[in-house]
């Protein structure tokens, strides 16, 4: 095999270990009951409006993409994992949302160049690995003078201190992989979409997460149906102490951020302007 072949090959096998991961547990209960009104912030700053031809990249089980098509874009999910995809197209049609589902790696987005109005994305092209291949994708899809939203953890954020929690206990990211809360730094942002874009606004706002009463129930709630923790806890399923020593730092973690029975989680919102 040629050098780029094996790349190709390294791609692939680095993109169906994500597809495993992020259909383990239970996502979509993640985004219906913790997450939920993320999607219809994302969507609000967007102005996603009637008619707009819409692009929501990794949209998972459709947290932005069917209030987008409710608001009346004409919208299409994309996501790498398929078992995603197909919840969404079933909550979608139980909520009266009309919208297409496709599967497609953030990377490699098979559209061509300028079709969308808006494209967006909800706590998910972040999880792509290759962060300037991703944003380059976001800004080749956007029609000149279109809009491009992203809302992403923050690195100091409660999800982005999850990660950081998680880390020491994860096996290493492979060469070239790039953290995903880095994409909740404006700096970072602005950098990979460059000058290719004008109008950026970001701010940081948080969303209220209040159905854990224990920190405890936080962290048991994230190991049965979060792919990245469910991930994390299968690596060192062999090694008791090690397993004990994550289950407390994540409910230190969560007892630190409860705060009469809610939390707040900190995520970048970032919108801008195709050039053109
Ligand atoms: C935290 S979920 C967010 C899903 C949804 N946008 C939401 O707000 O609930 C992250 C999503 O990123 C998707 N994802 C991860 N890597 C991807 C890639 N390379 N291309 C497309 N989607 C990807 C996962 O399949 C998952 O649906």
């Amino acid at each position: 095999m040629t050098e780029t072949a094996d790349a190709r090959e390294a791609d692939r096998a680095l993109k169906a270990k994500h597809r495993t991961m992020w259909a383990l547990g239970d996502y979509p209960a993640v985004a219906r009951q913790v997450v939920a009104a993320l999607g219809p912030a994302l969507v609000e700053a967007c102005a996603v409006k009637a008619g707009d031809r819409v692009l929501d990249v990794a949209a998972g089980s459709g947290n932005a993409s069917i209030p987008a098509a409710l608001a009346g874009g004409d919208v299409v999910a994309s996501d790498l994992t398929p078992e995603l995809l197909a919840v969404g197209r079933k909550e979608a049609e139980e909520r009266g949302a009309v919208l297409s589902w496709q599967e497609a790696d953030a990377e490699a987005l098979p559209f061509d160049d300028g079709t969308f109005d808006v494209v967006m994305s909800c706590v998910g092209v972040m999880f792509a690995p290759h962060h300037q291949t991703a944003a380059d994708e976001l800004v080749r899809v956007c029609r000149p003078g279109g809009t491009i939203g992203l809302l992403s953890w923050t690195p100091e954020g409660f999800i982005g201190q999850m990660f950081a929690t998680m880390k020491p206990y994860a096996p290493p990211p492979p060469p070239g992989a790039q953290p995903p809360p880095l994409w909740g730094r404006e700096e970072h942002v602005r950098e990979l979409l460059g000058d290719r874009v004008t109008d950026v606004e970001a701010r940081r706002q948080s969303v209220r997460v209040d159905m854990f009463s224990e920190p405890e129930d936080f962290r048991e709630f994230f190991k049965a149906a979060y792919g990245p923790t469910i991930t994390v806890y299968r690596s060192i399923a062999d090694d008791p102490e090690r397993t004990a020593a994550l289950d407390a730092a994540l409910a230190d973690l969560a007892g630190g951020a409860l705060r009469d029975g809610a939390m707040e989680w900190e995520y970048l919102l970032l919108t801008a302007r195709r050039n053109g």
